[in-house]
């Protein structure tokens, strides 16, 4: 309790508009139940994922210490992930309005929900759910360049917040990276996106060839529109992460 008092504390000393948001995660109130859900969801994506995973995803999954048997306490996982990319895993209510998602994306704290979905839905949540936002997000921010990226992203973000039609392009260049992005490694398709790493249905869709794969191209992912609850028609495959970091700076030239 003492540790992660102090843990919030120190996180809401460092945000403004969402240190609301912010919450404790009381890992010693998961259930065997929900701990057994968690178990359940991971040994149902790890068969695909050690085949069709980019590299860094699988290396960031040991990195940060995530387990198939427990649920993760994000007080450990920030302390293994801190010291290699200087980002946090950090515990908030729920879904947060724009401006205090690209806070903390800048101050590089991922904002994480606790709560997990239930066995009549595991297959797909509405909102985020840990699972979504630790096994799906979580790992590549131990990767360096990922890190720079998604910490670049969110400051360019909440320089944008006064204009609404940039904000709604660089919300596609989310989408299309951090959400359902995808990589060409060893001449292969590789996923990265979480929304493609926490579905087993959308990524099988995708790995059978389910949606059109385009190379990533700055101008048509921020043209590209999308609809969140559907299956993606098209979706764009960066060569390195390098690409999208660059893309991002790029981004901001154009639009700011
Ligand atoms: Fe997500």
């Amino acid at each position: 309790m003492g540790i992660a008092t102090s843990t919030l504390s120190l996180a809401q000393s460092k945000l403004h508009v969402a240190a609301p948001y912010l919450i404790e995660q009381t890992w010693a109130d998961y259930t065997p139940e929900q701990h057994a859900i968690w178990a359940e969801l991971v040994s149902r994506r790890m068969p695909q994922l050690s085949q069709h995973a980019c590299r860094e995803y699988l290396d960031g999954f040991h990195q940060i210490g995530l387990r198939e048997d427990k649920l993760p306490n994000l007080t450990e996982v920030s302390a293994l992930l801190q010291p290699r990319t200087g980002w946090q895993s950090t515990p908030v209510s729920g879904f947060l309005p724009a401006d205090a998602f690209f806070e903390m994306l800048a101050a590089r704290m991922f904002p994480t929900t606790t709560w997990l979905r239930s066995r009549d839905s595991m297959e797909y949540t509405p909102e985020p759910d840990i699972f979504h936002d630790v096994f799906g997000h979580v790992p590549m921010h131990a990767h360096p360049v990922f890190a720079n990226f998604l910490e670049s992203y969110g400051k360019i973000c909440a320089g944008l917040m006064a204009r609404p039609d940039a904000l709604e392009r660089m919300g596609r260049l989310f989408w299309f990276t951090v959400e359902f992005g995808l990589i060409r490694q060893d001449g292969e398709i590789k996923v990265y996106g979480s929304g493609l790493i926490s579905s087993h249905g959308e990524c099988t869709r995708v790995l059978a060839g389910g949606c059109e794969v385009k190379d990533f191209d700055l101008d048509a992912v921020l043209n590209q529109e999308f609809q969140t609850s559907e299956m993606q028609p098209v979706l764009y495959a960066v060569e390195s992460f390098d690409q999208i970091y660059e893309a991002t700076k790029e981004a901001e030239k154009r639009l700011g």
